[in-house]
């Protein structure tokens, strides 16, 4: 019994930690490199809300668009002005002080009171009740607790912006004035701040609605922690007319209000394992027959398994098989060998192809190992409940764009290209659908407050004057793909 919970406990972390963006080791890896990195982002960081708004507010025009006002060309010169104008009106609404008081009282009223996946329904009505506000129209529920809000025209073209909305089973620990009023639960992850800043997008879009030539969609989305919220918001048709689609996540990573991304691989494909290893049925039935070890059986799965990384892969295609659970037998006292040994674990890999191959070969290793130690096997993927996530990809197209607007609203110092992460977000399921997509990171770092603590850590907090910055670039990258595609 005992053994049998722990079994499940560690399945429930797995899948929770899938959809962190932070994962094991990898990101302690990441993280050391980057340390000495940060101390530079930091010193080079112009903060939006610190004194030198003006000089942001300069740096606007420096970069790739001065290239551009040299160039001859009339229209070009017109794309280039109303670009700044763009830029710079919509920074104006963000930093109005009562966008950022409004924005953060938004985020500290979710984060009291935190809501697990697809239990978001206070979460909804408060998106509601200021999508109200705003006269901003939406559909919901979908996805049980899902909104998908529309601002501009109401024709082609559309683009979608998506913020995840739940919270994760945790007991906060930061100290705060709006710490998590809900034992056990809290927002750890920083799904509080994505919904804070799609609304302040939807603000300032709705405040801009004349300029917009298109549709912009913005999907509230629930259970992205575990659930997949959203494949249920696609099959509740999120995506309807949408031909590109954009999401960002907060990152410890990065000083506030730095935006980091990169072109291609951006997040893992992951997907779970649990595999049955039983004694085959003859050589059980009598002690005359040669004696057959599930637990030896069992173990050299194990063992082969770690070969599928280290000997097939390619060392430059970053692949993970992690048996995270070994589980046979009764008890210390009862000896006898089990008739059945089960084995759980996790893969991950950054294209769709090596992450189908792990899954052939998990299976395949498994079962012929087994076979050797004259056992059976059978290796369960969940695929029903929970599909394999496929990895995220970032499109080139898209992830200039995401860059450029970040570049013109911000200034060359708070745009990092970044290096993949082993973690995994179930973003990739958009972008199967819409492949003009490109996912990013807004920095939330700030030493001063303490908010360097990695996603799922009950000690994790947020810098919230990355917030109306969010707002900003969030409604920037879908005025501007709408100016440039409608
Ligand atoms: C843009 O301008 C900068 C500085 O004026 C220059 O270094 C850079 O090469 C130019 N880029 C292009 C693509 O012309
Ligand atoms: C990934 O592979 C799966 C299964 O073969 C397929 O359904 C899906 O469309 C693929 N996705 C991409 C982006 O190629
Ligand atoms: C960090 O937070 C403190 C306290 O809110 C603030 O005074 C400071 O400007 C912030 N630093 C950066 C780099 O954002
Ligand atoms: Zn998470
Ligand atoms: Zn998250």
């Amino acid at each position: 019994m005992g053994a049998h919970l722990a079994l499940v406990t560690i399945f429930v972390t797995l899948l929770l930690h899938c959809c962190n963006i932070d994962y094991g080791a990898y990101v302690t890896a990441h993280l050391s490199s980057d340390l000495k990195g940060f101390q530079f982002f930091i010193e080079k960081t112009n903060d939006f809300f610190n004194n030198k708004k003006n000089d942001l507010l300069s740096n606007t025009f420096r970069g790739s668009p001065s290239n551009r006002t040299s160039s001859t060309t009339t229209t070009t010169t017109t794309t280039t002005t109303s670009t700044t104008l763009m830029s710079s009106s919509i920074l104006e609404i963000a930093r109005r002080p009562e966008t950022i008081e409004w924005i953060k009282s938004i985020r500290r009223e979710i984060h009291e009171y935190p809501e697990l996946a697809y239990e978001e329904f206070e979460t909804n009505r408060l998106i509601r009740r200021e999508l109200d506000r705003m006269g901003v129209g939406y559909r919901s529920p979908m996805a049980g607790t899902g909104i998908r809000a529309s601002v501009g025209t109401g024709g082609p073209p559309f683009v979608g912006v998506r913020a995840d909305m739940d919270a994760l089973p945790i007991q906060e620990l930061a100290e705060w004035e709006h710490k998590s009023k809900v034992a056990g639960k809290m927002h750890a992850c920083g799904h509080d701040a994505h919904v804070a800043m799609l609304l302040g997008a939807a603000k300032i879009l709705k405040n801009r609605e004349h300029h917009l030539k298109g549709t912009v969609v913005l999907l509230f989305q629930p259970a992205e922690e575990a659930g997949i919220g959203a494949k249920r918001m696609i099959e509740d048709g999120a995506l309807e007319d949408v031909e590109a689609i954009f999401a960002a996540h907060v990152s410890h990573q990065h000083p506030t209000s730095v935006i980091g991304s990169r072109s291609g691989p951006l997040l893992a494909g992951c997907g779970f394992f649990r595999a049955v290893i039983t004694r085959r049925e003859e050589s059980s039935a009598s002690h005359t027959t040669p004696h057959v070890d599930t637990i030896l059986a069992a173990s050299a799965a194990v063992i082969s398994l770690q070969n599928i990384v280290s000997r097939e892969a390619n060392p430059l295609d970053s692949q993970v098989v992690s048996v995270a659970s070994f589980n046979g037998g009764g008890n210390d006292i009862d000896m006898a060998d089990p008739k059945t040994v089960v084995l759980g674990g996790t893969f991950r890999a950054f294209s769709n192809a090596s992450i189908h191959q792990i899954r052939r070969r998990i299976e395949e290793v498994i079962v012929e190992q087994a076979s050797v130690y004259r056992c059976t096997a059978t290796v369960d993927f969940f695929e029903k409940k929970q599909p394999i996530y496929p990895p995220t990809v970032n499109d080139e197209q898209m992830y200039e764009h995401v860059k450029k607007v970040a570049l013109d609203l911000l200034g060359p110092n708070n745009f990092n290209e970044v290096p993949p992460m082993m973690g995994a977000e179930d973003f990739s399921f958009y972008s199967e659908v819409v492949p003009a997509s490109a996912f990013f990171y807004i920095g939330t770092r700030n030493e001063t407050l303490g908010s360097t603590h990695s996603g799922h850590s009950p000690y994790f907090m947020i810098d919230e004057n990355a917030l109306p910055v969010g707002a900003a670039v969030h409604a920037a990258i879908a005025e501007r793909y709408l100016n440039e595609h409608g």
